[in-house]
């Protein structure tokens, strides 16, 4: 009788947790839904987007980072690959937060060609990309996760959208949890997220302010740690020099860990929208030494928003299409 019990009570358990992961996921995207039409697919993904990285280590950061710019505008859907399309759409691009700093474009297209040749028509852009920040992640040292698919591409891009949405660096907490919320996005996401920030580079432009005048009296930020401030000036002079690169994470630059929040609990976060976690709001604080104390943790978190961030607005069924250029529609009523 007792082991009946038991053994309903676990069934009942593993009932409920397989709804919770059902609940917690997309209705339309799962892992397997090439598993019939490309089962070669994550191969192929993983296999030039491990060559690439060979060639260009800073490139694992830079697919991680167009997925998170994908999704935040229109959702994941590949809107920004797309380029101008004259008299229709303005290219994501050449947004302010794109503008000669999003990169990763040509592996995505060598991606797309070799997926055109094995399975036409087929895997959309928008899949490709949400799958190369896995496996840059994994890349790099960082969690893995199952990728939900089934994203098709969009047929229009939004300039204004990239401008709006994403966030900057020198937006307020306030103003980025406001962004990630807007998202469907919480707190824990943000912070999570934000350790992204653990590979990667930054322009001088991006955080030059802090350097000199962080709040319009002529010092430098009091929430970046001096000495650091000082060694960054050598390099990041009042005017000039903007793309000059710096490493988001000088102690661990190529590799995925949790030092991105030590760095922040020393004062050292690069860009102000690092170091505000710490310094504007107490549950992003708390969050900061959490992850700071646990790698674990961060990955675990860190693997849990990356999916839910791949599931903000796909289109799926009929809408959208499969792109046979990640750069251009396909769809020619036009
Ligand atoms: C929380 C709000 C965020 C802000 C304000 C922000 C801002 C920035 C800025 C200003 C840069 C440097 C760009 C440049 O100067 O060229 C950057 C780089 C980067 N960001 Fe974020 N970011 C945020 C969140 C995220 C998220 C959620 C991810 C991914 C999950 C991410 C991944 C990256 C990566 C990997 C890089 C380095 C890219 C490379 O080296 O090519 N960021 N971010």
């Amino acid at each position: 009788m007792a082991l009946h019990w038991s053994s309903g009570l676990a069934a009942l358990a593993v009932a409920v947790s397989l709804f919770a992961a059902g609940a917690a996921g997309h209705p339309f995207l799962v892992p397997q839904f090439y598993e019939h039409t490309c089962p070669q697919m994550q191969a192929v993904v993983g296999g030039i987007v491990a060559k690439e990285h060979a060639k260009d280590p800073r490139m694992a950061a830079s697919l991680v980072r167009l997925h998170f710019h994908d999704c935040f505008v229109q959702g994941c859907d590949a809107s920004v690959l797309l380029d101008d399309a004259h008299g229709r759409f303005t290219t994501e691009k050449r947004s302010n937060p794109n503008r000669d700093s999003l990169r990763g474009y040509e592996v995505i297209d060598e991606i797309k060609a070799a997926l055109e040749h094995a399975c036409p028509g087929t895997v959309s852009c928008a899949d490709i990309v949400a799958v190369a920040a896995r496996d840059s992640t994994v890349l790099t040292g960082g969690p893995g996760w199952e990728v939900p698919l089934g994203r098709r591409d969009s047929l229009t891009a939004s300039l204004s959208g990239s401008n709006n949405l994403i966030p900057a660096p020198n937006d307020t907490l306030p103003t980025i949890a406001a962004k990630f919320h807007n998202q469907g996005l919480d707190i824990v996401d943000l912070v999570a997220l934000s350790g992204a920030h653990t590979i990667g580079d930054s322009r001088c432009v991006s955080f030059r302010q802090r350097l000199y005048n962080q709040n319009n009296d002529g010092r430098p930020d009091p929430t970046l740690n001096p000495a650091y401030a000082a060694e960054l000036r050598g390099r990041c002079p009042k005017s000039g020099g903007d793309q000059t690169l710096f490493a988001l994470d000088p102690a661990t630059q190529f590799r995925f860990d949790n030092q991105y929040y030590k760095n922040i609990l020393a004062m050292n976060g690069l860009l102000n929208s690092d170091e505000v976690l710490l310094t504007q709001s107490h549950e992003t604080m708390e969050l900061v030494k959490s992850y700071a104390a646990s790698n674990a943790l961060f990955f675990e978190h860190f693997a849990r928003s990356m999916v839910k961030m791949g599931n903000i607005s796909p289109l799926t069924g009929h809408s959208g299409e499969i792109r046979k250029n990640c750069r251009r529609i396909s769809t020619t009523s036009n």
